[in-house]
């Protein structure tokens, strides 16, 4: 089964680093033309289009806001008029801070600023790129979550509530769009280090992880592809937990 992604264009959100940065060259590095999506650091964004384009890719930086409803707009209508098509591929990745807090400490919009990000940011994205899809019977829609939802962190709740709403919508949006052949999954990334973590130990972490190793961001790369690509025909409305194994005892 093929992972050629030959003339399709793909949206990664929030790729101008971390795992979005190695979603979208891995798409690219299968033939896709890549819409790489940042919110403030225009620079980073371009060193991913130029990562990409050092072997081939083809890529293009798009600024926006995923949590604007004419941002999205905007974005989606730059996003066609320069690919000279619409959206086969999106990939819901974006995320801001993800404050550790306490209950007691927790305000309403603590909760509200992570449903931004994992709930309406998924929602007028799908819906700006639905038309197209629906006219090619044919999409993916591919929502990055996380294995905390599994784990139930604590003094992390607002984070965990609105992973676990990104499945609920995952779930029910793969019914609604079955129909016209367009896939919706959530893949679940465990502790997988990038810029943001470059301080920290992850000695603690890996010792639980059955493979024995922390994860790297093309490991949510390869399973992005699988399931945007033909391979992934016949799969939605799933939760794939790309961890090492990490949330096997639960
Ligand atoms: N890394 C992990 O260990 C891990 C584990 C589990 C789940 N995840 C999930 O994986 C996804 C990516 O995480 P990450 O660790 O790679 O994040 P990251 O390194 O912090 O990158 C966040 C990205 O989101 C962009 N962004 C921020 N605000 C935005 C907005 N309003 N609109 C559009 N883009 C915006 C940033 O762009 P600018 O640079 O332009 O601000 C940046 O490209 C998230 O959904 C996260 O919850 C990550």
């Amino acid at each position: 089964m093929s992972h050629n992604l030959n003339g399709k264009v793909a949206l990664v959100t929030g790729a101008s680093r971390g795992l979005g940065k190695h979603i979208s060259k891995t798409l690219a590095d299968a033939g896709a033309t890549v819409i790489v999506n940042y919110a403030n650091n225009y620079k980073n964004a371009q060193d991913t289009v130029d990562f990409i384009e050092s072997d081939g890719g083809k890529a293009i930086a798009i600024q926006g806001d995923v949590r604007d409803e004419e941002s999205v707009k905007k974005l989606i209508k730059q996003a066609e008029d320069e690919t000279q098509g619409s959206i086969d591929i999106l990939v819901n990745n974006a995320t801001g801070p993800q404050p550790v807090i306490s209950i007691e400490k927790l305000a309403w919009q603590d909760y509200l600023e992570q449903l931004e990000f994992f709930v309406k940011a998924p929602l007028l994205l799908t819906k700006a790129v639905l038309p197209g899809m629906k006219e090619k019977k044919n999409g993916r829609i591919i929502n990055i979550g996380s294995e905390v939802v599994q784990l139930g962190t604590p003094n992390h709740s607002n984070y965990v509530m609105a992973k676990a709403a990104q499945l609920g919508l995952t779930r029910s949006w793969a019914n609604e769009l079955g129909s016209f052949s367009i896939t919706v999954n959530m893949i679940n990334p465990g502790f997988i280090p990038v810029e943001r973590h470059e301080a920290e130990d992850t000695s603690e972490y890996r010792s639980g992880v059955p493979l024995g190793r922390m994860g790297v961001p093309q490991d949510i790369g390869n399973a992005v592809l699988f399931l945007a690509s033909d391979a992934g025909n016949f799969i939605t409305g799933q939760s794939l937990s790309v961890n090492g194994g990490n949330t096997l005892g639960i």
